[in-house]
C-alpha cells in the first residue's frame, strides 16, 4: 500500500488522551503525525493580529518551547474561535493528511472540518475531572483551578459557532476515563487496523 495515503483523524477535549494516542498510533502503523492543537497554539502565543499570524506561519513557529503551557492553550482557544484564522490553517493541514505513507492528525475539528473523508475517526474523550486531575498532574497548582480551565476551554471549543467539538457522526468513541493508557491506545489501534 506504499505511496497511497490513509488519514486517521483523532478529536477530543484537552487532555483525554488524544495525543498519547495519535502518537502510539503513528509509531505502531509508522504513520506521519501532526498535533493540529500546535498551529493554533502557536498563532496566540506569537500575539498581534491572529488572521496574520495565521497566514504566514512557518514550521519553526511550532518549534517554541512555551506552547505547552496552560496559558499557550488558553490564548490557542480564543483565537481558535476566528473563521479567518481557521480558514489560513486548512491547507496546510490537509496537505498533511494527503501525504503518501499514512497520517494521523488530532485535534477538535479533524474528522468533521479538516478531513471529513478520513479513513478512520477516532473521538477521545474523559469526564471533565480526570482530565483536570491527569492535567494537574503534570502542571501542579491549584487542582480546582486546572477544573476551571477545563470547564472554561471546554465550553468554548464546544460552544463556538465554527468548527465546534463534536464527534463526527461515524467516529469510533473512545472514553479514557477509566482506561490505561495502554488499554486506550490497544482500542484505537484495533479500531485502524479494522479499516486497514
Ligand atoms: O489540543 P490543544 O490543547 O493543543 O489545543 C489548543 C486549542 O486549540 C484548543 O482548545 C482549541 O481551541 C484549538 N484547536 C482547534 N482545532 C484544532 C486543534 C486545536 O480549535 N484542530
Amino acid at each position: 500500500m506504499a505511496g497511497l495515503s490513509f488519514t486517521v483523524a483523532i478529536d477530543g477535549p484537552a487532555a483525554a488522551g488524544k495525543g498519547t494516542i495519535a502518537r502510539a498510533v503513528a509509531a505502531h502503523f509508522g504513520f506521519a503525525h501532526l498535533d493540529t492543537g500546535l498551529l493554533y497554539r502557536a498563532v496566540g502565543a506569537k500575539g498581534g493580529d491572529p488572521v496574520a499570524v495565521a497566514r504566514g506561519l512557518t514550521a519553526a513557529d511550532l518549534e517554541r518551547d512555551d506552547l505547552r503551557s496552560l496559558a499557550a492553550g488558553q490564548a490557542a482557544s480564543r483565537v481558535a474561535v476566528n473563521p479567518e484564522v481557521r480558514a489560513a490553517l486548512i491547507a496546510f493541514q490537509r496537505a498533511f493528511a494527503r501525504q503518501p505513507g499514512g497520517a494521523v492528525l488530532d485535534g477538535r475539528d479533524i474528522g468533521t472540518v479538516i478531513c471529513p473523508e478520513a479513513d478512520v475517526k477516532l473521538y477521545v474523550t474523559a469526564s471533565p475531572e480526570v482530565r483536570a486531575h491527569r492535567r494537574w498532574l503534570e502542571v501542579g497548582g491549584d487542582e480546582a483551578v486546572v477544573l476551571a480551565e477545563v470547564r472554561e476551554r471546554d465550553a468554548r471549543d464546544m460552544g463556538r459557532a465554527d468548527a465546534p467539538l463534536r464527534a463526527a457522526a461515524d467516529a469510533v468513541v473512545i472514553d479514557t476515563s477509566e482506561m490505561s493508557i495502554d488499554a486506550a491506545v490497544a482500542a484505537a489501534v484495533k479500531a485502524v487496523q479494522a479499516r486497514r
